[in-house]
């Protein structure tokens, strides 16, 4: 149990932590739909309650380097256990670095399986840098291993980023791969991409939001199945021209084709990685991938018996793969763990996209709840997020305010998805909306956390909608096309993120300690502090000032 605080008995209401998802602070408005959106809510909320910003990029939430954006799992993760861990993307980098990756049971079970087979190693991944959920650098090692430990032939199943890093990038990373893939070729080792398409149309789905996603990534990459190009680079091409303004996420999928047969379909006796180290859209592939007879989410025609490995365990509970590379961060003392332990009833909720991150990656990558924990989700609409971008904001607040005035709970979260997922589609006019959506929804939630008497922390886990274009590099200013249009920007960005303390019941006696340094970490001991406890020894510091 968390000790009690000596001198301040906590708030009399609940907490409600509240996510917007992808709101970051830029340094100037130009290009911010936050900054063009109308939100008489947040303005009045940072006019006049006490407000830090917190850092939501690198090292602050354990990425390899500070030049690293942030991104959802990172951030729900340091948010919820209070603690900053060394993530999948630095983990998978030392394990290369350090060589200890090749010496692992499951390396060497994948390089004996392909060897005990065809001799043919399948690697499916996302296929650019933007080291949120993978690295190409990762698969180049891996190729390189596989052929010097004898593996006959490679062939690699590239799903198009353009979410992650820049929106029309894709050709930027086929083509040296396909020059490096071509000297290996020469070399005498059979290596060369066999099948891909755009992230956000096959194989990436995450939280059983559209299985159909993954059953066309099974018709891609496993049955050869789809429109055969002669190239990788030849397929992008083409499919741009056959499709004007489709950014490369939601590009089709494409086939390799020689004399009409597909170079690389996935056979018995292959192995296959899945070298996203990223958990949350490697689930549902990897299901396909692992399950039986009892596989019920889409008719798989053929399953391949393979040797089949994560590049992380995706899911540590359900055992998820049951082969991987590389440990995943073992997350302990997390902040629901330890309020569950001392009596806390909690409450998380969030649309399908955002769900998984709230509760999940929340808690330390658990899939189990805590002791009084209460879990709502709300089901995300399956349309292109730019359709509709107020997303379920109206839905999770409706719950929220039901969470809230039930009084069963101390603690409560929630995610707003709009800023991220509206915030990736790179639609300008689309993000103000949301922006906006997320307003309305706040000038609801809060008076009835009012009511309840509690306080509300307003916070993000990283930065989107606040650089809806690229910058240029020398000048700051949005980028153009060569057609003068504004280049859009998907990504995440490295911007800090507010924390607001919205609290009408203390009578002015509680504000933030603007800390150096602090990050999301510091949450967790906030919230503690503002019921009453002592942080856990393992939190990073509270920001809470009680006067
Ligand atoms: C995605 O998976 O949609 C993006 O790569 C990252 O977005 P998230 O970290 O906000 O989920
Ligand atoms: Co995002």
């Amino acid at each position: 149990m968390l000790q009690k605080l000596p001198s301040f008995p906590g708030i009399p209401g609940p907490v409600v932590v509240i996510v917007m998802d992808g709101y970051g602070v830029p340094k100037n408005d130009v290009g911010s739909a936050i900054a063009a959106a109308k939100k008489p809510t947040l303005d009045a909320l940072f006019a006049r309650y006490p407000h830090v910003l917190l850092r939501a990029h690198g090292t602050a939430v354990g990425m390899p380097s500070d030049e690293d954006m942030g991104n959802s799992e990172v951030g729900h993760n340091a948010i919820g256990a209070g603690q900053v861990y060394s993530q999948g993307a630095a983990l998978v980098a030392g394990a290369i670095a350090s060589g200890a990756i090749w010496q692992g049971a499951a390396w060497q079970q994948v390089v004996a399986g392909a060897k005990a087979g065809r001799g043919v190693l399948h690697f499916i991944g996302l296929f650019s840098d933007g080291n949120v959920h993978s690295h190409i650098d990762h698969l180049k090692a891996m190729v390189l291993r596989a052929r010097d430990e004898g593996v006959k032939a490679v062939r690699i199943h590239a799903l198009l980023d353009g979410r992650d890093v820049p929106e029309t990038s894709a050709l930027d990373y086929v083509e040296p791969f396909e020059t490096f893939l071509a000297e290996l070729q020469a070399g005498g080792f059979d290596a060369r991409i066999a099948s891909g398409g755009g992230r956000m149309t096959i194989t990436m789905d995450r939280y059983d939001a559209n299985w159909k996603m993954v059953e066309q990534g099974w018709h891609t990459h496993v049955l050869g199945r789809g429109e055969q190009f002669a190239s990788a680079s030849e397929a992008v091409r083409a499919l741009r021209e056959k499709h004007p303004g489709t950014i490369d996420q939601d590009l089709p999928a494409f086939v390799i084709g020689q004399d009409g047969q597909p170079v690389g379909t996935i056979e018995d006796g292959d192995a296959v990685v899945f070298y996203n180290f990223r958990g949350d859209r490697a689930i549902e592939i990897t299901r396909a991938f692992e399950e039986g007879a009892a596989f019920d989410k889409f008719e798989r025609v053929r399953v391949p018996q393979v040797t089949y490995a994560g590049m992380l365990q995706y899911d540590g509970d359900l055992k998820l793969p049951k082969r991987f590379l590389v440990d995943p961060p073992a997350i302990r003392d997390t902040m629901s763990e330890w309020l569950a332990k001392s009596g806390v009833a909690q409450f998380a909720c969030s649309e399908t996209q955002k769900f998984g991150h709230v509760t999940y990656f929340w808690n330390g990558n658990r899939s189990n709840k805590f002791d009084g924990e209460t879990w709502e989700e709300v089901p995300s609409d399956v349309v292109p997020f730019e359709q509709r971008p107020w997303m379920k904001a109206a839905e999770i607040t409706d719950a929220m305010i039901a969470a809230v005035e039930s009084g069963q709970y101390r603690v409560l979260r929630c995610n707003y998805a709009n800023g991220d997922m509206v915030g990736h589609s790179g639609h300008f006019r689309a993000a103000t909306m949301s922006i906006e959506a997320v307003d309305l929804a706040l000038s609801r939630l809060l008076p009835a956390i009012d009511a309840a008497g509690g306080v509300a922390l307003i916070t993000a886990d990283h930065g989107n909608a606040d650089e809806m274009f690229e910058l240029d590099k020398k000048t700051k200013q949005p980028a153009q096309n060569a057609d003068g249009s504004f280049k859009a920007k998907t990504a995440h960005t490295l911007n800090p993120v507010p924390l607001v303390l919205y609290d009408n019941v203390s009578g002015g006696r509680l504000g933030l300690k603007a800390i150096e340094g602090a990050g999301l970490s510091n949450i967790a001991a906030t919230v503690a502090n503002l019921i009453g406890f002592e942080k856990h020894a393992a939190w990073d510091a509270s920001l809470l000032d009680v006067r």
